[in-house]
C-alpha cells in the first residue's frame, strides 16, 4: 500500500484524485486546498486547508499553479516524498528539506474532460533510485507509459509540447474563425486533423508535412494571402517560411 496526499484541487489534482480512489493500493490520505469550500464536498477523502496539518504519508504531490510550487513545497515539514506536477518547473524549485522527485503527466487536463490515464505518458524525476523505485511503482497503477526524463530535459519536452498541443490547437481556431466568417462547418475539417495526428506515429513529420509552401505553389499561396486579414497573413507567412527553410 502506498499511501499518497494530494496537494492543490484543480485540473490535474482532481483527475488524479479520481484515479487512485480506483485503486486499492493507493491510499488517497488527505487533500489540500487553500480554499476548503473546493475540497469540503469531498466524501470518504479527509481534506484541509491548513498546509501545517498534513497528515504523514509516502508521496506529497504537490499539483499547484507552476509559479506557488516553491512557497508551497517550502511550507510542507513532512517527511516522505514531495513531488510536483509540472512540465517546466524544475525539480530544484521544489523548497521541502526532505526528497524531491517530479511526477509530469504529459496530457492536457480539463476538468470537464474524462481523462483514459492508461494513455497518459509520466516523465518521472527523483535525487535516488530508491525515491525512483517508489514513485515508479505508485505510477504504474496509472499507466505503462513511464519515462525517466530529468528536469532539463523535461522543459525542452515541454516547450515541444506547447507547439504541437497549444500551437496547433491555435491553429484550429484561426481555421474555425475563417470556417464561421464564411458559412462552412468546422466538421469538414474534423477527418482532416484526425489524418494529420495519426500519420505521424508512422512518418517523421517532416515526410508527411504536404501542402502549397512544400511545394513551393506561389500562386497558390498568394491567393491564400489575400483571402486572409493581418494578423492570419503574419501567421500564414511566417509558417510558410519555416516549412520552406525546412
Ligand atoms: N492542466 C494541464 O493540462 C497540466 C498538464 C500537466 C501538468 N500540469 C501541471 O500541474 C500543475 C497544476 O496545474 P492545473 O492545470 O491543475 O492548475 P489549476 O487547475 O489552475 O489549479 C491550480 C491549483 O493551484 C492552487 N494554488 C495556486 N496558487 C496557490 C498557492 N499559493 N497556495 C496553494 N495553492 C495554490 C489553486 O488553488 P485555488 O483553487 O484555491 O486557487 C488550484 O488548486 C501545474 O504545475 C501544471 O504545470 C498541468
Amino acid at each position: 500500500m502506498i499511501s499518497v496526499v494530494i496537494i492543490g484541487y484543480g485540473n490535474v489534482a482532481q483527475h488524479l484524485l479520481k484515479a487512485f480512489l480506483k485503486v486499492d493500493a493507493v491510499d488517497v490520505k488527505q487533500v489540500y486546498s487553500r480554499t476548503l469550500s473546493k475540497v469540503s464536498h469531498l466524501k470518504n477523502v479527509s481534506f484541509t486547508d491548513d498546509i501545517s496539518k498534513l497528515i504523514d504519508a509516502d508521496i506529497y504531490i504537490i499539483a499547484v499553479s507552476d509559479d506557488a510550487i516553491p512557497l508551497v513545497s517550502s511550507q510542507i515539514n513532512n517527511k516522505g516524498l514531495i513531488v510536483h506536477t509540472s512540465g517546466s518547473v524544475s525539480i530544484d524549485s521544489l523548497k521541502n528539506k526532505g526528497n524531491k522527485g517530479v511526477m509530469y503527466p504529459l496530457q492536457s487536463f480539463s476538468k470537464e474532460k474524462e481523462i483514459n490515464f492508461n494513455e497518459v505518458p509520466f516523465c518521472l524525476e527523483t535525487q535516488n533510485s530508491d525515491d525512483y523505485q517508489l514513485l515508479e511503482k505508485l505510477t504504474l497503477f496509472l499507466s505503462k507509459k513511464i519515462f525517466a526524463i530529468n528536469s532539463k530535459q523535461r522543459q525542452r519536452l515541454h516547450v515541444a509540447a506547447v507547439f504541437v498541443n497549444n500551437f496547433t490547437n491555435h491553429m484550429y481556431t484561426i481555421g474555425q474563425d475563417i470556417c464561421d466568417e464564411h458559412n462552412v462547418p468546422f466538421e469538414v475539417l474534423l477527418p482532416l486533423i484526425q489524418e494529420g495526428a495519426s500519420k505521424i506515429k508512422f512518418l517523421h513529420p517532416k515526410e508527411a508535412q504536404t501542402g502549397p509552401a512544400i511545394r513551393k505553389d506561389k500562386k497558390t499561396i498568394e491567393n491564400h494571402l489575400n483571402l486572409l486579414n493581418d494578423k492570419q497573413q503574419n501567421i500564414y507567412k511566417l509558417l510558410t517560411k519555416s516549412i520552406q527553410n525546412g
